[in-house]
C-alpha cells in the first residue's frame, strides 16, 4: 500500500480522530453482529498503547441527515466498551462547542465515540463546514473505515483535507489482501462470484476476467448466463436486461468462465419448498434454481484444489434457507481445506455465509466491506483511501 499508516505518525499525547465503520446490525437496541467493531480494535488499541486520546466516529444506517433515535450510537459504545475493557464516552452530537469541550478535556487513554455522522445532512454531501467541524476534534486523522472508503463523505474524505491523514491497521490489512490479489496474485488465481444479479457485478467480472485463471460463477446470477446460452430456466430469477451483457461475457471469457453443471431446484421460493437436483439443462417448467448441485460442488472444488489465491464474493444459493445452503457451505469447506492458499472473502453476504458455516477462522481474510470491496475489485480507486497521505 502506498499510503501512510498510524505507524508513520507520532500519536503520543495527541487527540486522534478515527473514522471507523461501526455500521453494524442492531436488534432490540443491542448490537446483533459485532464483527466490524472487533475488526477496529487493533487500531484503537494501538493508539491507546501509544499514548493517544481516541475520538471515534462512524455512520450507522441511512438516517438521511436527521437524528433518528433508533440509530443512535449508544449500543455501539456499550459493546465497544465491553470489548476494550475500558469506558467509552458516547457524546450526543458529532460536532459543535460541547463536543469540542469534551474532546479538549480528554487525557491520553480516553476514548470518545461521537454521535452518528449521518444525522448531519452535510455528511453524505461532503459539506466543507461539517468537515472543518470534525477536523477541530483531532490533531491527526486516521481512516480505518474500509467499509465506507467508497463513500466521498465529510467524515471519510472532507476531514482528511484538514489534518495529517493516515490509514488504520484494518484499512491497511484490507488493502494489502485485496490489493495483492489484484496486482500480484500467486497463481493459479481463482475468483468465485455469486449473488443474485449480474448487473451488480459486471464491473467486477470485467476487471477480474483479465487477472484470474478461472472465474467460477454460481448463485442467481448464473441463471442469466444459462438463459443467454438458450437453456430453459423455468421460473428462476433472470435479469432480462442483462442477457446481452451475459452473452458478450460468455463469448469474451471463453473457458475462463466456469458455470454450474447441476442445480437444486425448488417448486416455490420458500424455506419449506420441495427441492430436487437436476442438470442445468433440465430445469422443469414452474421450478426455480435456488442452489448449485453436488456435481457442481465437486467440479468447483476440483478447480479450487490447485488454487494459490482465491477471492470469493457472493453466495452460491439462497443460503438463508437451510435446504438451499449446502452449495454455499460446501464452497466454504473447499476453501477451508486449501493448504498454502490465500483465501479472501468479500464482505456482505459471503462474509455472513462463511461466518454461519463456522469456518471463518480458516480463511486468510474476510473483508469488512461490502460495497467497498466490490468497488475495489472493480479496479476503482476508493475516495477514502485516495484522500490519505502518500507513503
Ligand atoms: C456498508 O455497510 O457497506 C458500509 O457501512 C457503507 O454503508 P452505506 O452503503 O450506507 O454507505
Amino acid at each position: 500500500m502506498n499510503k501512510k499508516t498510524v505507524r508513520d505518525v507520532d500519536v503520543k499525547g495527541k487527540r486522534v480522530l478515527v473514522r471507523v465503520d461501526f455500521n453494524v446490525p442492531l436488534k432490540d437496541g443491542v448490537v446483533a453482529d459485532d464483527r466490524r467493531i472487533r475488526a477496529a480494535l487493533p487500531t484503537i488499541q494501538y493508539l491507546l498503547d501509544h499514548g493517544a486520546a481516541v475520538v471515534l466516529m462512524s455512520h450507522l444506517g441511512r438516517p438521511k441527515g436527521k437524528p433518528r433515535p433508533e440509530l443512535r450510537m449508544d449500543p455501539v459504545a456499550d459493546r465497544l466498551s465491553e470489548l476494550l475493557g475500558r469506558p467509552v464516552t458516547k457524546l450526543d452530537d458529532c460536532v459543535g462547542v460541547r463536543v469540542e469541550n469534551a474532546v479538549n478535556a480528554m487525557q491520553p487513554g480516553d476514548v470518545i465515540l461521537l454521535e452518528n455522522t449521518r444525522f448531519k445532512p452535510g455528511e453524505t454531501k461532503n459539506d466543507p463546514l461539517l468537515a472543518e467541524g470534525l477536523a477541530r476534534l483531532g490533531d491527526i486523522f486516521v481512516n480505518d473505515a474500509f467499509g465506507a472508503a467508497h463513500r466521498a463523505h465529510a467524515s471519510t474524505v472532507g476531514v482528511a483535507h484538514h489534518l495529517p491523514a493516515v490509514a488504520g491497521l484494518l484499512m491497511e490489512k484490507e488493502l494489502a489482501y485485496l490489493g495483492r490479489a489484484l496486482a500480484d496474485p500467486e497463481r493459479p488465481f481463482l475468483a468465485i462470484l455469486g449473488g443474485a444479479k449480474i448487473s451488480d457485478k459486471i464491473g467486477v467480472i470485467q476487471n477480474l476476467m483479465s487477472r484470474v485463471d478461472s472465474l467460477l460463477v454460481g448463485g442467481g446470477m448464473a441463471n442469466t448466463f444459462f438463459k443467454a446460452q438458450g437453456l430453459n430456466v423455468g421460473d428462476s430469477l433472470v435479469e432480462e436486461d442483462a442477457l446481452d451483457t451475459a452473452r458478450d461475457l460468455l463469448e469474451s471469457a471463453g473457458d475462463k468462465l466456469v458455470l454450474p453443471v447441476d442445480c437444486v431446484v425448488a417448486d416455490r421460493f420458500d424455506a419449506e419448498a420441495q427441492a430436487r437436483v437436476v442438470p442445468v439443462d433440465q430445469v422443469p417448467d414452474g421450478w426455480r434454481i435456488l442452489d448449485i448441485g453436488p456435481a457442481t460442488v465437486a467440479h468447483f472444488s476440483n478447480r479450487l484444489a490447485a488454487a494459490k489465491t482465491v477471492v470469493w464474493n457472493g453466495p452460491m444459493g439462497v443460503f438463508e434457507f437451510s435446504r438451499f445452503a449446502e452449495g454455499t457451505f460446501a464452497i466454504a469447506r473447499a476453501l477451508a481445506n486449501l493448504k498454502d492458499a490465500t483465501t479472501i472473502i468479500g464482505g456482505g453476504d459471503s462474509a455472513a455465509a462463511v461466518e454461519q458455516s463456522g469456518l471463518a477462522d480458516k480463511m486468510s481474510h474476510i473483508s469488512t466491506g461490502g460495497g467497498a470491496s466490490l468497488e475495489f475489485l472493480e479496479g476503482k480507486e476508493l475516495p477514502g483511501v485516495a484522500a490519505l497521505m502518500d507513503a
